[in-house]
């Protein structure tokens, strides 16, 4: 599906469906009363019979109404004027789109961009349309053998912007809008992906497919072999059980004009399935333990957003491929690990695996003398009972780091909760035997994860992103959200703007 801006007025549009707000009780948005002049009164007698009371999502698809040029009006309820949020704009963008295309108007000029949220200006409003539109649209049937599809889709939307001067920034939203949701689709296909079809070696065939159209990304993979060699007997550990080779990808991407300038590394945790290993998980909902590759996949998914928008930044990306399977050769509780760290951890469940993975690959990372470090995982239940679906979780060694986290999250809308890190918390992990042991406990379960991290993490700049709660949904719809690639990408972004800055 294609994107535009153009700047002008509705009745001149010539284009299968024009689409304007109304709002609640029965107002016309400022667009709907220039169609309702030309069209002398048509718009405002049908709202005066009843036919739309402006409700959020309210639908009502006119044709020919006279003096316009376009086929057909769609109106769109647009609820109250003053209660129009972030959360009611989306999704009345995604109800327009799906009408869109049940209607049949294969193309569209869309006026809900000139609509006033409250915070927020053009640019914003134009890239969450593009990317609201994309993920509306999005459905995982590649193994299906019957796919349902639209007899004639939208196949281009044209958002309108009030004056000509904003085109540029329109066009500029466009082009990240098509950017992020591209990297949200591919992290959404790989998440989804079942584990028989995505496993470690999946996971680096995907990235090596990405360096094949941008010469500026580079993949290298670092197999068990090489685990072995660098001592890397935590992550090494974890895959034992599986018949599935270990095998981390390296993902580098070299924009920055000083090729020398050092790296953002990205890490993402890639457990392309999580059984639980020997301390097994229950039965019920194993199958979602496909998405515990969750984090790589929304690094995959950055990747490709930043490879996209071609930002003058050296970026590392990590995918920590990896399956936990109980077997006669699978690591147990009470084993203990030598890390890459030289640290000894005492395995005291083998469902909290993810921290063992990632720690080795914190690690490794030091040789890239890395500015700074962002890891996301989903990493613990815990997560998901403090903050559900809506945030991730965000803990980090570095306050402004951490802030500038939390404001790409507001930005993108994909949004991140800080939980603290203190020192208290590290003697949850005191071991009898070893430097620490591999739980801590039933309290502070996410705080305890960032905290084993942490001690992996002391020589840069280091933020743990818990995405346990928000890479995906369960129930009827389950299936990856995209996320934490809108958070991941605009932190780059920003990166960006605040370098040509100084
Ligand atoms: N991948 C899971 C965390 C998880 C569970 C994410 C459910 C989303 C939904 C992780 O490897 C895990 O099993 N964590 C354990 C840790 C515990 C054993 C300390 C957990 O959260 O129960
Ligand atoms: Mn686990
Ligand atoms: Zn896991």
């Amino acid at each position: 599906m294609e994107f535009h801006v153009k700047s002008g007025s509705p009745e001149k549009q010539r284009s299968a469906c024009i689409v304007v707000g109304v709002y609640e009780p029965r107002r016309l948005s400022g667009i709907a009363e220039q169609l309702d002049q030309i069209s002398e009164g048509y718009i405002s007698n049908l709202l005066r019979r009843g036919d739309l009371e402006g409700k959020p999502g309210q639908m009502l698809l006119l044709h020919h109404v006279p003096n316009v040029l376009s086929e057909r009006v769609l109106l769109v309820g647009c609820g109250k004027e003053r209660e129009l949020d972030e959360r009611q704009y989306k999704q009345i963008i995604t109800k327009t789109i799906n009408t869109l295309n049940e209607t049949g108007s294969m193309e569209a000029v869309c006026f809900l961009t000139e609509l006033h949220v409250k915070g927020r200006d053009t640019y914003w409003k134009v890239r969450q349309a593009v990317e609201t539109s994309h993920a509306s649209l999005y459905n995982f049937d590649v193994l299906k053998s019957k796919k349902d599809e639209y007899r004639r889709p939208l196949r281009k939307l044209i958002f309108n912007v009030p004056t000509r001067r904003e085109l540029t920034l329109g066009e500029q939203a466009v082009n990240h809008g098509n950017a992020v949701a591209a990297g949200m689709k591919l992290c959404r296909d790989v998440a989804n992906m079942p584990p028989n079809i995505c496993n470690p070696a999946y996971l680096a065939s995907q990235a090596r497919q990405m360096a094949e159209n941008f010469d500026k990304l580079t993949v290298t993979t670092v197999g068990e072999e090489q685990m072995e060699q660098l001592g890397m007997n935590s992550y090494l550990a974890v895959g034992r059980g599986s018949d599935n080779e270990s095998i981390m990808t390296v993902m580098n991407y070299q924009g920055n004009p000083d090729s020398s300038a050092r790296p953002i590394v990205l890490i993402g945790k890639g457990l392309t399935f999580d059984s639980g290993g020997i301390s097994l998980k229950p039965g019920a909902g194993m199958d979602e333990m496909k998405y515990d590759m969750g984090g790589a996949a929304g690094v995959l998914g950055a990747m490709q957003t930043l490879v996209e928008m071609d930002l003058p930044l050296n970026v590392i990306g990590i995918l920590a491929g990896c399956e936990n399977m109980p077997s006669g050769r699978a690591y147990r509780p009470g084993d203990i690990l030598t890390t890459m760290s030289g640290q000894t951890v005492e395995v005291l469940n083998t469902d909290a695996e993810g921290r063992l993975v990632l720690c080795d690959a914190l690690t490794y990372v030091e040789r890239f003398d890395p500015e700074l470090v962002i890891d996301t995982a989903t990493l613990t239940g815990a997560c998901v009972v403090a903050l559900g679906g809506q945030a991730s979780g965000l803990l980090a060694n570095h306050n402004p780091l951490a802030h500038e986290i939390l404001n790409a999250g507001e930005q993108s809308g994909d949004r991140a909760w800080r939980l603290p890190l203190w020192d208290e918390y590290q003697s949850q992990l005191d071991s009898p035997f070893a430097d620490m042991a591999n739980i801590g406990g039933k309290e502070a379960g996410t705080i305890t994860a960032a905290c084993f991290l942490s001690r992996f993490a002391k020589k840069y700049h280091w933020a743990h992103i818990d995405c346990a709660g928000t890479a995906w949904q369960s129930g009827k719809n389950k299936g990856s959200t995209g996320r934490p690639v809108p958070i991941l990408a605009q932190f780059l972004l920003n990166r960006v703007d605040a370098s040509s800055q100084e």
